[in-house]
């Protein structure tokens, strides 16, 4: 009689245990179901603030939404190396890595 009480404890102990993992689990992969911005999506955020929604301008800064992969990347690394100077992208492209920049330029390269 004792045995069966201590063993059902122990299944209902056990039960209780993987329901609360499985709502941990819930609870930790949330955020990732969300739609929320990607960091390189952040990143880009920063540039629109001057080179308008999406990259698309409404003023005098560039546009840079689609325009070639090759010809964003290589201007970007070269405000960031001071080979093209400008009034403000040296100091922006100096904030980021290669890598960044690459991806960045991938992004506007590849918006429609
Ligand atoms: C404070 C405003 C500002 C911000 C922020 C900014 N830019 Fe610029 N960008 C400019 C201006 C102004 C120019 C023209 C060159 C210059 O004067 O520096 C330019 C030029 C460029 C060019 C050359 C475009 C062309 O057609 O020759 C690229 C590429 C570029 N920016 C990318 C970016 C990226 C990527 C970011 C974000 C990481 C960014 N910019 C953030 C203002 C800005």
């Amino acid at each position: 009689m004792n045995t069966s009480i201590i063993c059902l404890g122990s299944v209902l102990q056990m039960s209780i245990g993987k329901q609360m993992i499985f709502s941990m689990g819930l609870f930790l992969f949330t955020p990732a179901l969300l739609a929320v911005p990607s960091s390189l999506e952040i990143q880009a955020n920063t540039c629109n603030v001057c080179h308008g929604e999406e990259g698309l301008s409404q003023g005098s800064v560039p546009s840079l939404k689609a325009k070639p992969i090759a010809y964003l990347e290589q201007v970007l690394l070269a405000f960031k190396a001071d080979k093209q100077v400008g009034t403000i992208m040296n100091r922006v492209a100096k904030g980021f890595t290669d890598e960044e920049l690459t991806a960045i330029a991938h992004y506007y390269a590849e918006l429609k």
